[in-house]
Parts: structure tokens; C-alpha cells; sequence
């Protein structure tokens, strides 16, 4: 279990002031401007020894990503902070907003320097309204400390930040139609490449990252990137905030370190499985994209991005979503096959027909009302989208239910045969 020393997010569950002066008490913003002054290229090595991976879903590493942005350039550069937050399960980006706002602020200004980026932007989930003002409030006080604005921190770098609502879609926490809906359009993600390193807001270089992704720099930074990447796995560093729901005694957001076991993830932060461990059916280890890995897999998988993908799922955003046997596995994947079904911005033809197309054959598996054969022709069809659309919607759509065909096909097929066997057959 991490120690209490080891951990970033010291007020994620709201019990301090999250005001600037509690936030300087915490030790937030601390020797930032040395930390600043100490230029681009240091920040982007620290950032590239801690070995943080992007904590927005895909694992990209964070300092390598820092790097793609040109050093020298005629047009303005940007940073824009993704606070869309809108995949089922995942509620920590929220969290940290709420409870720990200035260190995010303190990480803009640092990936900033490192991009030079003299702007920011963070875009946030439209739902997220308390989020939104609360933010805005820790902005206007760093403003009026000093922290950002002209001559931040007094280390004559100027630096502004902008808080800007999103109008609640899932598709715009996808980087490119953020960037979009950002620049007033429709969220519609745009072809790569060129990616945003090179054409990016308004067409400038630009990066994208995720509220944990930023919020952690300051951190690593202070406390040096050898502390970060010694905790957790190679490949796999640092700590991480799950979001563990479901049926759990207690749902929790807790900081652990990167490589825990699940099962001491859940019994240790969330008080074990409702009806303890042995009723556990499933779950889907993070977030509503990835497919979902029965009890058996549970017993021993760590919780990284290797560890996951070992086992064919995911770390994605780390939410934990635990069903025990009460649960009717096939209802829950259609319900989220209706979910990306109803998200889909509907620009590429095989994610807008091919959602909607597995979703009506779900409610159909649902009640058993489909064939045997149908089965593989719904996973026919999810190999179909996969890979096959401008964004990773589609791999999203496609890969819970991948992952229920190749945990519970014996439950769907059961469940067809009892009711071709009850129902009164056609005359
Ligand atoms: C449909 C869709 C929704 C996404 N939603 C989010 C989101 O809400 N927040 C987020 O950080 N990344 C989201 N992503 C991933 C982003 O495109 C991007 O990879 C991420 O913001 C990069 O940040 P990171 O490198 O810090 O992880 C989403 C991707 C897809 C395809």
C-alpha cells in the first residue's frame, strides 16, 4: 500500500481548505519559480526519467509528448488541459478540481514553460457547473497572487489560463474534436495526421493532456523524477488515483501506487466486494471502454497498463467498476453498447451504423431473442469497427463487448437456447 509520504493528491477527499492559502500550506507552488527559471529542457527530462504515462486513458508518455512541440516557432503555442471527464465510471479529474484546483493551476504554468506556451486553456465537462466556478475561483486567486498572469511567480515568464465549459458530449474529451468544439465548432475529432504538436488550436502547436497528467508535474518536479519512478513497475511508474465503483462496500477515488493487485486495491480502499470476494462476477478495470475480466483474472492482476493489456483489457482511466453476481453481465454491456451508441458523433460510417447495429443486437441478446450464430456475427462486426473509424470511439464501442463474447459466451449462448426452448413457436 503507498504511504501516506508518497502521496500527491493530499486533499482529494475535500477535508482541507482548497483556497490558495490551504493550498500553500500543503506545500503547492512551492519553488515554482526556480523550478521555472531551471528552463524547458530540464522540466521535459524530469518529466521523461519519471516515467509518467498520460493518465487520460491512452499511456502515452507525458515528457516524450512535451518534446513534439517545435522550440521554434512563429506561432503562438498552446496547452490545453482535457477536463471532459466523461467516460462512465471515471470521476477523479472531478475530484482533483474540487479539492486540489491550484495543483493543476501550478502544472499548467510548469507544462507550459516546458511547451512555451504563454497560454492555456482548460476545458471542462459542461455538467461539471460546480467544478467549473470553483476553478474559476482558484484561477482568479492565483491570478491576484502572482502565480500566473504577467511575470508569473515573479520569474518573468507571462502566463494566462482560461477556463472553458464544454456543452456536455463524451466525444469532445477526444483531443482533436476538444480542439474543435474549443474553437466554436461542432466536436467532430479531425483526421491525423498532422497531429497538434503541429497544427493544433487555431492551427498552432498544441498539446493535450489530461487534469492527473498536469496536476501530478508539480509534484515530480519538486520531489525529483527518481522519487516518482520509484514507485510502481518499469514501464508502469508512479501513483495513480482509481475511481472503484459498483458493488463495493465503499466506492472510493484513492491514490495507489501503479502495480497493486486489484483485489488488494479493492479490499483494502473500498471494503471488499458486496458479499465478499467470492461474489464477484466481473470487472471492468478502466473505465466503461475497456473489456471487462471475470473473477479469475481478478485473483491476480496488477493494475498497469501492461498488466492490463496482458489479460486483453485495459488500464484507460483506472475506473474500477465492480459487478458481483447479482449482476446481469449482458444488460450491463448493452446498456453500454446504447451509451457509445448515442455518443457517437456519427462522422465515420462504420462507428454511426456499427454502434447503433450492436447495440440493437444486445437488447436482443438481453432477452435471448437471437440466434446462437448471431454471436459471432456481433463479434464479426466489432472487428469491423475497430480500427476502422477517425477516433478511438469506436475501439470504445467495440471493445466491451469483445470482451463479454470472450469471458461470457456460454451466458449468452444459454441464455438464447432457454428461450428458443420456452417460447411458443411460429405456426
Ligand atoms: C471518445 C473519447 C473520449 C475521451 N475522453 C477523454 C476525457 O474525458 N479526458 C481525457 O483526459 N482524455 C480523454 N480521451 C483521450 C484524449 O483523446 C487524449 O488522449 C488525452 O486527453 C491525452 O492526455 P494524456 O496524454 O495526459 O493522457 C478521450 C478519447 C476518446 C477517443
Amino acid at each position: 500500500m503507498l504511504s501516506d509520504k508518497d502521496r500527491i493528491f493530499t486533499n482529494l477527499y475535500g477535508q482541507r481548505d482548497w483556497h490558495l492559502p490551504g493550498a500553500l500550506s500543503r506545500g503547492d507552488w512551492d519553488g515554482t519559480k526556480e523550478l521555472v527559471l531551471k528552463g524547458r529542457d530540464w522540466i521535459i527530462n524530469e518529466m521523461k526519467n519519471s516515467g509518467l504515462r498520460g493518465r487520460g486513458g491512452a499511456g502515452f508518455p507525458t515528457g516524450l509528448k512535451w518534446s513534439f512541440m517545435p522550440k521554434e516557432s512563429k506561432q503562438p503555442c498552446y496547452l490545453v488541459v482535457n477536463a471532459d471527464e466523461s467516460e462512465p465510471g471515471t470521476c477523479k479529474d472531478r475530484d482533483i478540481i474540487r479539492h486540489d484546483p491550484q495543483k493543476l493551476i501550478e502544472g499548467c504554468l510548469l507544462a507550459s514553460v516546458a511547451m512555451g506556451a504563454h497560454t492555456a486553456y482548460i476545458y471542462i465537462r459542461g455538467e461539471f457547473v460546480n467544478e467549473a466556478h470553483r476553478l474559476n475561483e482558484a484561477v482568479q486567486e492565483a491570478y491576484a497572487a502572482g502565480l500566473i498572469g504577467k511575470n508569473a511567480c515573479g520569474s518573468g515568464y507571462d502566463f494566462d489560463l482560461y477556463v472553458h465549459r464544454g456543452a456536455g458530449a463524451y466525444i469532445c474529451g477526444e483531443e482533436t474534436a476538444l480542439l474543435e468544439s474549443l474553437e466554436g465548432r461542432k466536436g467532430q475529432p479531425r483526421l491525423k495526421p498532422p497531429f497538434p504538436a503541429n497544427s493544433g488550436l487555431y492551427g498552432c502547436p498544441t498539446t493535450v493532456n489530461n487534469v492527473e497528467s498536469i496536476a501530478v508535474a508539480p509534484t515530480i518536479l519538486r520531489r525529483g523524477a527518481s522519487w516518482f519512478a520509484g514507485i510502481g513497475r518499469p514501464k508502469n511508474e508512479g501513483t495513480k488515483v482509481f475511481c472503484i465503483s459498483g458493488h463495493v462496500e465503499k466506492p472510493c477515488n484513492v491514490e495507489e501506487a501503479m502495480g497493486i493487485p486489484l483485489r488488494e486495491l479493492i479490499e483494502t480502499h473500498a471494503g471488499g466486494v458486496r458479499g465478499g470476494w467470492d461474489n464477484l462476477l466481473a470487472i471492468i478495470p478502466g473505465g466503461s471502454s475497456v473489456p471487462c475480466i471475470p473473477k479469475s483474472i481478478c485473483d491476480t492482476v496488477l493494475m498497469d497498463f501492461d498488466a492490463l493489456r496482458e489479460v486483453k483489457s485495459g488500464l484507460g482511466t483506472a475506473a474500477v467498476i465492480v459487478m458481483d453476481k447479482s449482476t446481469d453481465i449482458i444488460k450491463a454491456i448493452a446498456r453500454l453498447a446504447k451509451f457509445y451508441k448515442h455518443e457517437s458523433c456519427g462522422q465515420c460510417t462504420p462507428c454511426r451504423e456499427g454502434t447503433g447495429w450492436m447495440w440493437r443486437v444486445m437488447e436482443r441478446m438481453v432477452k435471448g431473442h437471437a440466434t446462437v450464430e448471431e454471436i459471432d456475427m456481433l463479434l464479426e462486426v466489432s472487428f469491423e469497427i475497430e480500427g476502422h473509424t477517425i477516433c478511438a470511439l469506436g475501439d470504445a464501442a467495440a471493445w466491451p463487448i469483445q470482451g463479454l463474447i470472450r469471458h461470457f459466451r456460454p451466458e449468452m449462448e444459454k441464455r438464447i437456447l432457454e428461450y428458443r426452448a420456452s417460447a411458443p413457436r411460429a405456426a
